[in-house]
């Protein structure tokens, strides 16, 4: 059940004897702000009055004297200007949470109307080890698989791995040329990100010494350009020029140094200078070996035959940890036979063209073109996401696909969906669900001390051996301690990988956020931590009292919801349906984590305030442990559907 829909719904007879389209104005009708007016508020009275002429209060008035709310609220009040007020009745509270009593799902229902949606997450380029920059994709696209399939939509989780294209050239020039063979015997991935690392930047050394010179000219040239512009500046909008001709040379001047960098770093090296001078083509010959490895050429498909499994376990690995299945982990490799198809179609039907030797869609409202195929004949990211896209409407049947990619590829997805739409893809919806950098304490992107990403495995294991530290703090501040050694490292994972999972998901996904272990695995406030201990509360309490959750009996028992605490924890408990369909409207998980946050928050001051052992009398006792044990639920359910679990004990 959603809360705030069934109460929406009895809002469009009356709006319709106003307006032809009463949607608008439903959508205005909210959750208060505050309680004291009550749970609900509609606030549609002052612009429906500017378009229908007449005095707001005039018209809350009209549709109050028409709703038919008796069931649920008690009589509307109309505030202000024309706010209508709606407080939920005790009596509609109180059967509500009886009829949801003991069910984990809190009485949401299945969908009717049953899409299938491809969700395209994770998707690393493998043959690098996974980093905390995966974690968002990963993250963010688990939640929205669990919360499609617990509405009852059909769900593909597809990896969508890099395991095609020039990385692999270089890797193999890298085996090649300068293979550790006892590293690459013992740890393959790691050498071979090694292998890669290393032509990459030997590559780009190259490339940025042939280009320091003009680097350098454009430095000066922008000096002097201002330089001239400030001798003629004369008044102030002339002197706001001059700060986009001053930025010009701030970027200028960065290049150069950047440039200088890269170069030194090499050269101060002199096993790097070595390598480097031995290998003046190597960007060159790496792009022959892709090309080669793309045209079927036996030893180098051998290669990446080699490459392909270890790096995939790597991968695997860390899902593992996670708890992250896919449904299935089609790579770029696989498409890699239909992109001659692809192109050839996207000619026929007129929309590729070529254009300076490569073949390009020409997008209105676009500078750049959507290049399918470059001069050298080379296939791109965008022909194999448009190969992708055939297979996930053709062979998937999809309704909808989704794309939880770094909100930096934006361009991309806009041209990828304005390119099959032309393509004639059908009424197949798309999305790319965008999402922010993981930023460290120093504001820019979230790095090591020594500047290197930092890996996803030795971050999960942070995580836990933190966490294991407050298990254990805990634990042992009991009289008895409850935990095995094996159970608090048990807990500690939970835990542990719950404060990552939880950290990621709280930001809105669009933000960057700033990675921070001890607001991570804080107690209190906003963290997976405080929900776990709500849970690990509830299960203390039946435990002390000896009961058992399972067989506790939930029906025949009146919920009271007398006091604040009760009615502000029974609400927010019916609010869970509101919260689920709010997440799916736009993909957005961290509407799920604000519920389960205000969901804990209401536990925790019924629980100072309404005593459960000494509730007075037995029928108030057991009401309140229906209370416990449905927000026990509630907080196991939310957070499965980020793919967090719980613990009886903390
Ligand atoms: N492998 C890509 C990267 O690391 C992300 C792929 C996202 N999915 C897609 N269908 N383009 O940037």
């Amino acid at each position: 059940m959603n809360l705030l829909n069934l109460i929406r719904d009895r809002f469009v007879g009356p709006l319709k004897t106003l307006v032809d389209d009463p949607a608008p104005f439903v959508d205005m009708i909210r959750p208060a702000q505050d309680a004291k007016f009550g749970e609900f508020q509609a606030n549609f009275a002052m612009p429906l009055a500017k378009q229908l002429g007449k005095p707001p209060r005039e018209i809350a008035q009209t549709i109050a004297q028409q709703l038919q709310l008796d069931d649920i609220c008690e009589t509307p009040e109309i505030a202000g200007p024309g706010f209508i007020n709606l407080r939920l009745k005790a009596s509609f509270l109180s059967a509500q949470i009886g009829r949801i009593s003991g069910d984990d799902r809190l009485g949401y229902s299945p969908t009717s109307s049953r899409r299938n949606v491809v969700v395209d997450f994770s998707s690393p380029n493998v043959a690098k080890p996974m980093h905390v920059g995966h974690l968002r994709s990963t993250v963010i696209g688990d939640a929205i698989c669990r919360t499609l399939r617990f509405v009852g939509h059909q769900v593909v989780s597809d990896n969508h791995i890099g395991d095609w294209g020039t990385q692999f050239g270089m890797i193999i020039y890298g085996y090649r040329n300068f293979l550790d063979e006892a590293a690459y015997a013992e740890q393959p991935v790691a050498e071979l990100a090694r292998l890669y690392k290393l032509v990459n930047q030997l590559s780009d050394y190259h490339a940025t010494k042939a280009k320091l010179t003009t680097l350098q000219s454009e430095s000066a040239t922008a000096r002097t350009r201002l330089e001239t512009a400030e001798a003629q500046a004369k008044d102030d909008k002339a002197k706001k020029q001059l700060n986009s001709l001053r930025k010009d040379i701030e970027a200028a001047e960065k290049a150069v140094k950047d440039a200088i960098e890269s170069i030194e770093k090499v050269e101060s090296s002199p096993t790097l200078l070595k390598a480097a001078q031995a290998h003046p083509d190597i960007a060159r010959k790496a792009r022959d070996e892709t090309a080669k490895l793309h045209s079927g050429d036996a030893d180098n498909n051998t290669l990446w035959h080699q490459f392909i499994p270890p790096c995939l376990e790597a991968l695997n690995q860390v899902y593992r940890r996670l708890g992250i299945k896919f449904d299935m982990t089609l790579g770029e490799s696989y498409f890699n036979p239909m992109l001659p198809g692809v192109v050839s179609s996207l000619q026929s039907k007129n929309l590729a063209k070529l254009s300076e030797g490569a073949t390009c869609v020409f997008l209105e409202g676009n500078a750049a073109p959507f290049i399918v195929q470059k001069t050298d004949g080379a296939y791109t990211y965008a022909t194999t996401d448009l190969a992708t896209i055939q297979y996930r409407v053709e062979s998937l049947k999809a309704d909808e696909v989704l794309y939880v990619v770094d909100k930096r590829q934006s361009e991309h997805f806009q041209q990828l969906f304005a390119t099959a739409c032309l393509w004639g893809i059908g009424t197949v919806r798309f999305q790319h669900v965008s999402f922010g950098t993981v930023m460290g304490k120093d504001g820019k992107p979230y790095k090591t001390r020594s500047g290197d990403t930092v890996g996803l495995e030795s971050l999960l294991d942070e995580a836990v051996s933190r966490a294991r530290r407050i298990v254990d703090e805990n634990d042992d501040r009991r009289e008895s301690p409850l935990l095995t050694s094996e159970e608090r490292a048990r807990v500690a994972e939970i835990v542990g990988l719950g404060g990552i999972k939880y950290a990621d998901l709280h930001h809105s996904r669009d933000s960057d956020y700033t990675f921070d272990w001890d607001k991570m695995l804080a107690t209190t406030g906003d963290t997976a931590t405080y929900m776990q201990y709500a849970y690990a509360r509830v299960c203390g309490i039946f435990r002390k009292m000896q009961l058992s959750r399972d067989s506790l009996q939930t029906s025949g028992v009146t919920i009271s919801v007398e006091t604040p605490e009760e009615r502000r924890l029974a609400v927010q408990l019916l609010m869970f349906g509101y919260a689920i369909d709010s997440v799916l409207n736009d993909y957005r998980p961290h509407l799920l984590t604000t519920w389960l946050y205000d969901t804990a928050d209401a536990f925790s001051q019924f629980f100072d305030k309404c005593s459960v052992q000494n509730a007075g009398s037995e029928e108030l006792r057991k009401s309140r442990l229906v209370l416990c044990d449905l927000m026990a639920r509630a907080i196991k359910t939310g957070l499965s559907l980020l793919g967090i679990e719980v613990a009886e004990v903390l």
